[in-house]
């Protein structure tokens, strides 16, 4: 018999942000970005989800800007910024094939709008991209990862205003000449359906009335959706090679029961997801779209040739976070008992465990969230990212045991591989934090899903020093066997 293994070239590796891990917020002529204003959330608040629910207005960026003494972890992340070399040795220690990353757009054009490039913010990622290569690592860059340039939120209400096209376009346009030689696949907005749910974290959008309304969300949305077919087309000219995918949270969701209502609720959270991968990877809006419009009064401003554009450029393939399912049900009276997610409440599905975070930890639903992405989009797939946040205990020798990340992740890869065998054109895997890092929705360090433990606390009190986990190890041995490591019992 032949041992089970992924396929040939599989992309292996890990994934982290510019905004949660890089850290050095002021340093090198960086600009502050939206992240940066995002205040540690108290454990007893762990599962309140206020980062991304909450709107922000001008007064409330302007009291976090001021404040210098406050927790805004995502100032300092892990300290990327000062320890690339050692970390990146670390990654190559595990064998990784591809290691993402994001670059701070406010690292390069620290306003946002400036007409020349900040050229020691080039010069950092030059030398982080010269590093991975060193060691064969191919570099995978997400353009924007939740970190909009302050400036752009401050002057233009972010990505609301259509002139943020431009401005994008031209950092995507420098950084694309400048390392073309060095990276072939980039992603363009990290969980691009975050516009739907938060417009600040999303694209530096304000609310000055405190209340989120649809039509500058979605009008933001399709800013994106236009500028990401515009990065599609600069890849075209600037390096045929270049790989170019969009990114999406997605939310795996579960009719409660059979009753055909509730299965109609699945479909409606289907297109609500499925809204944003549907105009960027088929090129077009779906017509279930005109409905949504409509019942909710969204009228947007389209320009010529804005369709053409996205019908012309639709992206090379499609990328997700997954990290857990939800149910929905049509008549929420009649819902059980709430649970937390990544992007909202949910009920709880009595058939899975959670995490310490309430996140449903859900295996085969990955397997089905492969088949059905891939049944409607015919294109390749790659999962960047996907983990277990949790809460790890150093013994008194300095070890790890973090035998619970290891079973997430190795029931994760085994569905991985059923899919690949159902078909699924899937071409690779990076698990989120790969080495510990803040996290996006409560800014806290205590969450951790890395292979490499980070000695820093919730308070950035500690060495930063780096250590190898259990699960490092294990990964080691997943990478050099090309999966068959994982998929044995
Ligand atoms: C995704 C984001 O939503 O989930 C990451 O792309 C984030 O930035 C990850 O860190 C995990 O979420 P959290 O809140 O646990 O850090």
């Amino acid at each position: 018999m032949t041992e089970k293994r992924f396929p040939k070239g599989f992309l292996w590796g890990g994934a982290t942000a510019a905004n949660q891990y890089e850290g050095g917020w002021d340093l090198g002529g960086r600009g502050p970005a939206t992240s940066d204003t995002a205040k540690a959330v108290r454990p007893e608040e762990r599962q309140s989800f206020e980062y991304f629910a909450s709107p922000m207005t001008k007064a409330k960026v302007m009291v976090a800007l001021e404040d210098k003494e406050g927790l805004y972890p995502k100032r300092w992340g892990s300290d990327f910024y000062h320890r690339y070399k050692e970390d990146i040795a670390l990654f190559a220690e595990m064998g990784f094939k591809t290691f993402r990353l994001s670059i701070a757009w406010s690292r390069i054009f620290p306003n946002g709008d400036d007409t020349e490039p900040n050229e020691e913010g080039l010069a950092f990622y030059d030398a982080v991209f010269d590093e991975l290569l060193k060691y064969g690592i191919e570099p995978l860059v997400t353009l924007s990862h939740y970190e909009t340039p302050i400036h752009l939120a401050l002057e233009y209400g972010g990505w609301k205003d259509r002139r943020v096209i431009g401005f994008f376009e031209r950092y995507v346009r420098t950084v694309f000449e400048c390392y073309k030689n060095k990276v072939k696949y980039w992603l363009t907005f990290n969980e691009i359906n975050i516009m739907g749910i938060s417009g600040y974290v999303g694209g530096g959008l304000l609310f000055e009335d405190g209340k989120q309304n649809f039509q500058d969300l979605y009008q933001a949305a399709h800013h994106q959706f236009v500028a990401s077919s515009l990065v599609v087309k600069a890849a075209r000219e600037i390096n045929p090679d270049f790989k170019v995918g969009m990114m999406l949270a997605r939310m795996q969701a579960y009719a409660a029961t059979c009753n055909p209502l509730d299965v109609m609720e699945e479909i409606q959270k289907d297109h609500e997801n499925l809204f944003f991968s549907d105009v960027q990877v088929r090129g077009k809006y779906p017509s279930y779209a005109q409905r949504f419009f409509k019942q909710n009064d969204i009228e947007l401003q389209i320009e010529d040739g804005d369709l053409e554009l996205l019908a012309q450029y639709p992206v090379d393939f499609m990328s997700f976070s997954y990290y857990m399912s939800s149910v929905v049900r049509a008549q929420e009276e009649a819902s059980g008992e709430k649970t937390a997610g990544n992007f909202s409440m949910g009920e709880k599905n009595p058939y899975l465990e959670a995490s310490d975070w309430g996140w449903q930890i859900d295996p085969v639903g990955l397997r089905i969230t492969l088949n059905k992405l891939y049944d409607r989009y015919q294109v390749s797939l790659f999962i960047v990212e996907n983990g277990l946040g949790a809460l790890d205990k150093v013994e008194a020798d300095g070890a790890i045991h973090d035998n619970y990340r290891i079973d997430y992740l190795k029931a994760h890869i085994k569905q991985m591989y059923e899919a690949i065998e159902d078909g699924v054109e899937l071409m690779g895997y990076t698990p989120w934090g790969c080495i510990d890092l803040v996290s996006a929705s409560t800014s806290e360090m205590s969450k951790r899903y890395g292979f490499i433990y980070v000695d820093a606390d919730d308070e950035g009190n500690g060495s930063y020093d780096r250590s190898r986990k259990d699960s490092f190890f294990w990964y080691q041995k997943v990478i050099e066997t090309n999966g068959a490591a994982a998929l044995e019992e």
